[in-house]
């Protein structure tokens, strides 16, 4: 998810393009507002931590694009292009190295996991918004 910071900041072309590039391929795409209930929903993990209230409040902000991207080992693969958690630690070629000052406005969420990637998109999307199809270049992404 594209967070609301960097919607504002005109960066949804640079972080699509940079997730494109690698090679991983986007199956879905919404620019939505986050409703309170979706947002706590969304990051229910967190509803007793300190930061919970104003991570809610950051995510519901302004309007955020939506993604489900598919490729080999997408997960892992999508949480190394983002970067650590806070843009200061973040090392530099890293979307929120590159793009981020503080914790929290880090740009953009990643799923942690395949059960955290199959429940945050069912919160985000319905089935039949899935597109599936293959990209020309797979032969020559994947050996
Ligand atoms: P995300 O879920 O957004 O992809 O980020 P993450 O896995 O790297 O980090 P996570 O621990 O899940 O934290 C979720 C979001 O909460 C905000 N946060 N603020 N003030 C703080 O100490 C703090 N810690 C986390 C960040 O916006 C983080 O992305
Ligand atoms: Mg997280």
């Amino acid at each position: 998810m594209i967070k609301p910071d960097a919607v504002q900041r005109g960066l949804i072309g640079e972080i699509v393009s940079r997730l494109e590039k690698k090679g991983l391929k986007i199956v879905a795409m919404k620019m939505l507002n986050v409703s309170r209930e979706l947002a706590e929903k969304h990051y229910a993990e967190h509803r007793e931590k300190p930061f919970f209230e104003s991570l809610v409040s950051y995510i519901t902000s302004a309007p955020v694009v939506a993604m489900v991207v598919e490729g080999k080992n997408a997960v892992k693969v999508v949480r190394t292009l983002v970067g650590a958690t806070n843009p200061q630690e973040a090392l530099p070629g890293t979307i929120r190295g590159d793009f981020g000052m503080d914790i929290g406005r880090n740009v953009i969420h990643a799923s942690d996991s395949l059960e955290s990637a199959e429940r945050e998109i069912s919160l985000f999307f319905k089935p039949e918004e899935i597109v599936e199809y293959n990209r020309i270049d797979e032969d020559w992404l994947y050996e």
